[in-house]
């Protein structure tokens, strides 16, 4: 059985400057990799060395029958210094936006995946104040050079992932358990894409603008429903909150999280299956939970902007992305303004703290080739994107 999707319905596929283009040397992650006593595995290095290799990437993207591509462009490399800015590293950006319309493949466009660049994690990162004008003013430069060609444009990426790994769980840059610094890095985050938001929709180009938003369903024991509620609260209404009046709001659901009567995450339920990679639980149904979440809160027109399993066994891949978008469905069948589904990941890439192990592609790529060899679950989402129906 399939459901044919309303036309216009958006498929795609998904990735992140730091994650692919390889010698990603001039921001902090970079820099967190390389330091002692983080909880990295592995350094980035050569990534999937897309930075050359993008047309490769974008014309496999068009051949397995995607007419989307959601990247990022990397901040440290368009501005390498406070204020300095390379032209050609924003020239280079739109050979990528180019050769993507050239095949066909509409370039949705994160502004901050992640990364910010050294000489801004210097001066302290997310929670200094000024990062909220250095992020629009590269923001303006990059619109100003890049927006005639740009299909859809994400201000920031799961700001509430930088916000709390980085400030709460100390697992991302700058390290840290600052329950203060968390709340001035939050606020600036948000600041940081109201303020982007404005700065998009002004530039050249006329592209949708949203926010993306790392979310799950919530889980807590009897009695924890209201420190559940808090915490929810917290991570992802606080940010969703501020893209009411976007004109979409991304969601990005992998998992669900589950909250004790300490108001403190919990380890995985011991009856649901975990995956490995991860750490966390195979969870699909968190995806239509997130979706009707985003709509109450946003009132915002949503797309999945990313949604995946890092496995190796391709097969659970394709369950899973099933089982996810059999919620996408239930959402529409209720009438909710559902607009797209993009995969994470196309390549298998560099899993930030995880290093590679976690498997995300529909694509593999050699570590040392770089070769990419596409896995059955890239054909297979593919035909479903070429025939615009759900499995
Ligand atoms: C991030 C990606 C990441 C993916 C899988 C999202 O939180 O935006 O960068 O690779 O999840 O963990």
């Amino acid at each position: 059985m399939t459901t044919t999707l309303p036309d216009g319905f958006l498929w795609g596929v998904a990735a992140a400057a730091h994650q692919i283009e390889g010698g990603n040397w001039n921001n902090d992650w970079w820099a967190w990799e390389h330091a002692p006593n983080t909880p990295c595995l592995e350094v980035s290095g050569d990534c999937c060395d897309s930075l050359n290799r993008y047309a490769e990437d974008i014309a496999l993207i068009r051949d397995l029958g995607f007419p989307s591509y959601r990247f990022s462009i990397e901040w440290s490399r368009i501005e390498p210094e406070d204020g300095e800015f390379s032209i050609a590293a924003l020239d280079y950006y739109r050979r990528v936006l180019a050769t993507c319309h050239e095949n066909g493949v509409q370039p949705l466009v994160t502004f901050h995946h992640f990364t910010t660049p050294r000489w801004m994690a210097q001066r302290g990162g997310w929670h200094e104040r000024e990062i909220v004008d250095k992020f629009a003013r590269f923001c303006e430069k990059s619109v100003g050079h890049l927006g005639d060609l740009i299909s859809m444009g994400c201000t920031i990426n799961e700001p509430n992932v930088v916000s709390m790994l980085g400030y709460l769980q100390g697992t991302f840059p700058p390290g840290l358990r600052d329950f203060k610094l968390y709340g001035q890095a939050s606020e600036n985050l948000r600041d940081a894409h109201t303020r982007s938001y404005d700065i998009l929709k002004a530039g050249p180009g006329d592209f949708p603008v949203g926010l993306t938003v790392s979310m799950s369903d919530w889980w807590s024991p009897e009695g924890g429903e209201a420190g559940m509620e808090r915490a929810r609260a917290m991570h992802e209404d606080f940010y969703l909150e501020a893209a009411r009046g976007n004109d979409f709001i991304g969601v990005q659901a992998y998992t669900r999280v589950r909250i004790g009567l300490d108001g403190l995450p919990m380890d995985p339920d011991p009856d649901v299956p975990v995956i490995e990679s991860m750490g966390y639980e195979y969870w699909p149904q968190s995806l239509e939970i997130s979706i009707r979440h985003a709509i109450d809160v946003t009132g915002a027109p949503v797309y999945v902007t990313e949604n995946g399993i890092g496995i190796g066994d391709d097969e659970t891949r394709v369950k899973f992305v099933t089982e996810s978008l059999q919620g996408v469905e239930r959402c529409l069948a209720d009438g909710l303004d559902v607009r797209g589904y993009i995969y994470w990941s196309l390549l298998d890439n560099f899993e930030w703290a995880e290093g590679y192990k976690p498997l995300f592609g529909l694509v593999q790529v050699d570590r040392e080739t770089f070769v990419r060899t596409p896995k059955p679950s890239a054909a297979w989402l593919g035909a479903l994107a070429k025939a615009n129906q759900l499995p």
